[in-house]
């Protein structure tokens, strides 16, 4: 078999060149970071849950309208998906306060907010990822005012869905972190979410006992990841359930 090329490698992901100009295979590592990558650990099944579970969001995502870059999954690890030029961006909702926010505002982690909050942070490892407003994005052109409009709209949309897939499954989502692509059809910009939706990206907690599913169990050390992951995937019917 022809050796693929690289295109791109991350702290949790491999992007190397699709079979068709216009795509791209998303490989899932087992590699876990976390305070910008001063963490660090390989956690064993984490790569398979994590393209099991973003295949998952993202068709159910595509099937109530909203776009993404997901084509299909090739096989435990790998998804082929749209190539697109990521909006350097990293896009949080929150639904209740955890993580950062509690740090920077001092609410008090699992304090509902009023309504759902929108944050932008810049994306660069170097400065690890710092928050920026609106002014920033407009005033160093990363994304355009209309981009903004629509880069809400699909992050609350992403976060109606989200909320009522785990609601249904008695899993509070807390929090989520998207990135969003424009794909170019003819003079047309369209504006995609990419990258992957999973418990690395998301916040989520059980409802009755507040026990909490996603990378927060690796960043403070609450003991098993996949079991974590695992639970998410089998209350979803993404995994069987284990005998
Ligand atoms: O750390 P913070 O509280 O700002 O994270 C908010 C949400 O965004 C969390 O669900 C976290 O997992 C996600 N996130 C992410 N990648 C980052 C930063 C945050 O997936 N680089």
């Amino acid at each position: 078999m022809a050796r693929r090329k690289k295109i791109y490698e991350g702290k949790a992901k491999i992007l190397y060149e699709g079979p068709e100009p216009g795509t791209i295979v998303q490989y899932f590592k087992d590699d876990a970071t976390a305070f910008n990558a001063e963490k660090k650990d390989v956690i064993e099944g984490k790569g398979v849950l994590n393209n099991r579970l973003s295949e998952f969001f993202m068709t159910g995502l595509t099937s109530v309208g909203v776009p993404t870059h997901f084509l299909k999954r090739l096989n435990m690890r790998e998804q082929l998906v749209r190539s697109c030029e990521i909006i350097p961006l990293e896009i949080i909702v929150r639904n209740y306060a955890a993580g950062s926010m509690t740090k920077r505002l001092g609410v008090a982690e699992g304090t509902q907010l009023p309504r759902p909050i929108v944050e932008y942070c810049y994306k660069d490892d170097a400065l690890g990822d710092p928050l920026v407003t609106e002014e920033h994005i407009a005033a160093f052109g990363w994304a355009s005012q209309q981009d903004m409009d629509d880069i809400v709209s699909l992050a609350l949309r992403v976060n109606d869905f989200m909320s009522g897939l785990m609601y249904g499954v008695g899993i509070k989502l807390i929090d989520f972190k998207i990135e969003i692509g424009r794909v170019f059809e003819g003079d047309f910009q369209r504006l995609i979410v990419a990258d992957e939706i999973s418990p690395d990206s998301c916040r989520l907690w059980d409802i009755e006992t507040g026990k909490k599913l996603d990378k927060d169990v690796f960043r403070q050390d609450l003991g098993s990841l996949t079991d974590a992951y695992t639970e998410v995937a089998t209350r979803l019917g993404v995994m069987p359930k284990q005998p």
